[in-house]
């Protein structure tokens, strides 16, 4: 397992199985220059060891000498003059550039290679015979309770794969298992396979029939137990276990037809983690062993032992996939994906194709002595002559910025010149001029600073039409700093750029794409090299930590997970122990070894393309909430502030008086309303539509940056927010700590409203029809009919829309208003609404609102005896409603009038009173 790392020693590379053929590599016969009697260990950074003698030297004595040979030295530059000067710096530099060697990806795979670079077909999956599923089904996932832990480790590898699912705590009833007599379900997991013995007979046989009607097979896991089992029956199965046990030396049966992402590569030479593994013996040929294990004590028994298993569904038509423990060790995560592709009949199946792509952030930019020599350039190119035997075409995509082109010492000077005597063996992509953060500059700066690197590269022949750059540290992409995607576009034409910041950087299994200003968006993974990771000693948690994330860990799993990767690395990360090339040979690799991938890399442009044909539901951005998250903060501009976004939302439904209220609000001292919109009247209209995709700037530019904002209530109302499908998910990911106001009013009589609405504003559907014609309209009808139909009455289905609402936020930050009560008594319904928002100081609406009888509606009071009302359009006169259209949709709406009452009820919120005389 572990790789061979000799830092003075031969290399290894000759019996490992995965360094196959290739070109010739361009260094030969290593090992590099070592002063000679000095130990060929990091002598670049450990210079006072190799002066110092032998490496038991005491470090006292070693600073001792290197402090007097500096002296010396200086003393010989003073005495010398400025051109032996040049002479003994470049002699000092030219010592110090000598370096050890870096560790070699010799990670040894003791079982056959996928070498092939075509998608495999390990196994033919099993076809469904009947589609009685829906669709797309999900996971069902049982679980002990809410937090339990495998149970959660379950959902990571589901979410992180993207893969429905739906979490249910065993409990006394099972949830629904059909919808419209299709399946929902297309695999059954068991948190802990035992409850599924112990269900009462009744719920057993249910699930049961489930399983074998709809040909759904189950995926079970052995919990740990305190007392020890031997040979111990599996009640209603032949099937024995033998629990507690400490293993190693993991195989598996590659004849095992579950086996599909996973290959057996082998036996691991290792200790499984934890002593509590229970192993299965069967007594029935609808057995299969999925994988072994070797007892971990040396007394036990020399045989492997069965650590999981396939039910091939023989015995009692159920398939099933049983692990002897959880999903601690690496590898059960991968068969854990096998098991639900194998029992889901290829339903629930993740494509075995894996895109990565290794970025090279800023080629010119790093400190001296971390920078990369020409033995660097050499091997790196070497690198990517041996990754094109594992993955064709591989070539690393390296970011410039001119500026610090050749800013290092002279060695890596000649290391910068010979990148570009290679400028065809790589893609190239601009980054900015110089590593300035975009949130920091305007549009102008931004243009000037790709300018010159333009220049730049035109001058030394490096490619310009990538269509891919990056920002450092993310800034300006998300948050989006406008004049960032601006400038790209002008100066680079980017189409494509990548981020680990969207949504946020944690939970990283979260991150995901967008598109903005025709830009891709497309989320990075992190391969764990930064900046400071130059040497393979120096590595935060210890050369292990790194080990593991490549054999099994995070970075292995992230190139599992993820059907598109994008790695960013650095300069430094190539120069000295070269530890990309370290880390990405031995990862791909490791996949080669143990999965049955298919790894390609492509240009950014096809990448980007690529992800959003696989993703076409992430191309719609979701604005987030810049405040909460510390990083995001960091890298939004210094002028931008939270506090310039809303406090609350008026989000209507149309016709129900938000138009009153919204003048009734703004009249309060401490409330702010929103800019009038030229395009939609005073209503901003962002949440629900086109605006959405403007961004946030757009959106903020509505609102004023009040000078003392926190006592200030900056709101706004767009009345269509109420029904829109995506607003509440949009409005939670921007506004989480918003109040929501709703105005509701008898349903009937605001589509009746609306429709005199729409005459009055001469569309051109509701002057043909009449409103009976409107509301009783049939698919066969016309479409400008079937849409005014729908606008006109879906709205008024409250319950249904509260309730999507509700799954976004908490009862306690909305409030229903009675557009009745606002009409009859809009004092007590202000003095309510400033209690619920909290607003101070109080306001006493009584002196400020009167009712006018010309206008037959409470207006706003101007002067001791002049009132200012809202316009013509608000308080229409128009002919009653007709009886029997009033009987007709009273009807209509009677089962959503009754939804809204029980759920008025449950949330204890008042029951207006024309929603009680509805129903009586
Ligand atoms: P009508 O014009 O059909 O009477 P919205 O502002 O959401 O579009 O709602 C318009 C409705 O608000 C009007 O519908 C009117 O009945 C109602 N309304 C409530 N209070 C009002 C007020 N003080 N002045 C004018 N209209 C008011």
């Amino acid at each position: 397992m572990e790789g061979d790392q000799s830092p003075g020693g031969s290399a290894v590379s000759q019996d490992t199985y995965l360094l196959i053929g290739g070109a010739p590599p361009l260094q030969q016969g290593r090992p590099r220059s070592v002063p000679r009697g000095c130990r060929p260990w990091r002598l670049w950074h450990r210079t006072s060891l190799c002066l110092a003698g032998p490496r038991k030297a005491s470090w006292r004595r070693r600073v001792v000498v290197l402090a007097v040979l500096i002296a010396v030295l200086l003393l010989l530059l003073y005495s010398l003059g400025e051109s032996s000067h040049r002479t003994i710096m470049s002699f000092v530099v030219c010592s110090s550039m000598v370096r050890g060697r870096p560790p070699e990806a010799a990670f040894r795979c003791n079982g056959p290679v996928n070498t092939t670079s075509q998608l495999p077909h390990p196994h033919a999956p099993p076809r469904p015979t009947q589609s009685r599923l829906r669709e797309d089904p999900k996971v069902l996932l049982f679980t002990e309770t809410q937090y339990s832990r495998t149970g959660q480790a379950i959902i990571h590898i589901l979410v992180a794969n993207r893969i429905k699912y739906k979490m249910e705590v065993l409990g006394k009833s099972l949830p629904g298992l059909t919808n419209l007599s299709k399946g929902k379900y297309g695999v059954v997991v068991f948190e802990n396979f035992e409850r599924y013995l112990q269900i009462d007979p009744w719920n057993r046989e249910l699930l049961d029939k489930y399983l074998r009607d709809y040909g759904v097979g189950l995926v079970g896991f052995m919990p740990a137990r305190e007392e020890t089992q031997v040979g111990a029956k599996l009640r209603g199965f032949p099937l024995y276990v033998h629990s507690n046990l400490g293993l190693e030396n993991v195989s598996l049966n590659s004849d095992n037809p579950v086996l599909r992402l996973t290959r057996a590569g082998g036996t691991l030479q290792e200790e499984l983690p934890g002593t509590d593994w229970t192993v299965f013996t069967p007594a029935d040929t609808t057995y299969t062993p999925l994988e072994w294990a070797a007892p971990s004590l040396p007394h036990f028994s020399e045989e492997r032992l069965i650590l999981s298993i396939l039910d091939k569904g023989d015995y009692d038509g159920i398939s099933r996939v049983l692990f002897g423990g959880n999903l601690d060790f690496w590898l059960h995560r991968l068969l854990f994906l096998d098991a639900v592709s194998y029992l889901s009949l290829g339903r629930i199946s993740l494509s075995l194709e894996r895109y990565i792509l290794v970025d090279i952030d800023d080629i010119f930019v790093a400190k001296k002595g971390v920078r990369m020599t020409t033995d660097d350039v050499k091997a790196l190119l070497d690198s990517q002559w041996r990754l094109r035997e594992l993955v064709p075409e591989w070539r690393f995509n390296l970011g410039f910025s001119g500026k610090y082109y050749q800013n290092g010492y002279p060695e890596e000077n000649a290391g910068d010149r010979m990148l570009l005597e290679h400028v065809d063996e790589f893609w190239w992509f601009g980054h900015m001029w110089g590593h300035t953060q975009p949130h920091t500059l305007t549009q102008e700066k931004l243009e000037h600073q790709m300018q010159l690197n333009k220049q730049f590269a035109l001058a030394h022949n490096i490619p310009t039409d990538s269509g891919y750059s990056i920002a450092p540290h993310h800034s300006g992409v998300y948050p989006v700093h406008e004049p960032l995607y601006d400038a790209w576009k002008k100066v680079w034409n980017v189409r494509v750029t990548s981020s680990e910041e969207y949504p946020h950087l944690y939970p990283a299994r979260l991150r995901r794409g967008f598109i903005h200003r025709n830009i891709m968006v497309l989320p990075r993974q992190t391969c764990g090299l930064f900046t400071h990771t130059v040497f393979i000693d120096k590595y935060p948690g210890g050369r292990q930590t790194l080990d593991s994330s490549i054999h099994g860990g995070e970075l292995f799993l992230s190139i599992v997970y993820n059907p598109i990767s994008i790695f960013m690395t650095h300069l430094s990360n190539y120069g000295n122990d070269r530890l990309a090339l370290y880390t990405f040979e031995s990862v791909i690799k490791f996949i080669k070894c143990w999965t049955n991938l298919s790894l390609r890399t492509v240009p950014p442009l096809q990448l980007g393309e690529k992800y959003f044909h696989l993703f076409p539901n992430e191309r719609d951005p979701v604005w987030g909430y810049p405040c909460a998250d510390r990083r995001h903060m960091q890298i939004w501009a210094k002028e931008k502030s939270c506090e310039q976004l809303p406090k609350f939302l008026v989000i209507g439904p149309q016709k129900t008086g938000t138009t009153a209220l919204y003048t009734f609000l703004a009249m309060h001292p401490a409330i702010v309303a929103n800019y009038p919109s030229a395009d939609t009247f005073e209503e901003v209209q962002f949440f629900n539509g086109k605006n959405y995709y403007k961004g946030i700037d757009w959106y903020m530019n509505f609102f004023p940056v009040p000078a003392n904002s926190s006592s200030r209530f900056l709101f706004e109302k767009s009345a269509t927010y109420f029904e829109g499908e995506m607003v509440p998910q949009r409005v939670k990911a921007l506004l989480p700590h918003s109040r929501l106001v709703v105005t509701v009013i008898p349903p009937s009589k605001r589509a009746y409203s609306w429709y005199h609405h729409m005459r009055a504003h001469n569309d051109p559907t509701a002057l043909q029809y009449t409103f009976h014609q409107v509301i009783t309209a049939g698919d066969g009808d016309p479409r400008a009919l079937r849409s005014l139909r729908n606008k006109c009455l879906v709205p008024g289905m409250y319950a249904k829309h509260l309730e999507r609402w509700l799954d976004h936020f908490p009862a306690s930050q909305l409030i229903l208003i009675d557009g009745e009560e606002l009409r009859s008594d809009p004092v007590y319904v202000m003095n309510d609404l400033q209690r619920f928002l909290g607003i101070q100081p109080f306001y006493n609406y009584t002196e400020h609102l009167r009712y006018d009888k010309r206008k037959g509606f409470f207006c706003q009071v101007t002067e001791e005896d002049k009132t200012k009302c809202l316009g013509r359009g608000k308080g229409r006169i128009y002919p009653p409603m007709n009886e029997s259209d009033a009987k007709l949709l009273k009807e209509y709406y009677q089962p959503y009038n009754v939804a809204l009452e029980k759920l008025l009820t449950r949330l204890d919120y008042p029951v207006p009173k024309w929603l009680e005389e509805e129903l009586q």
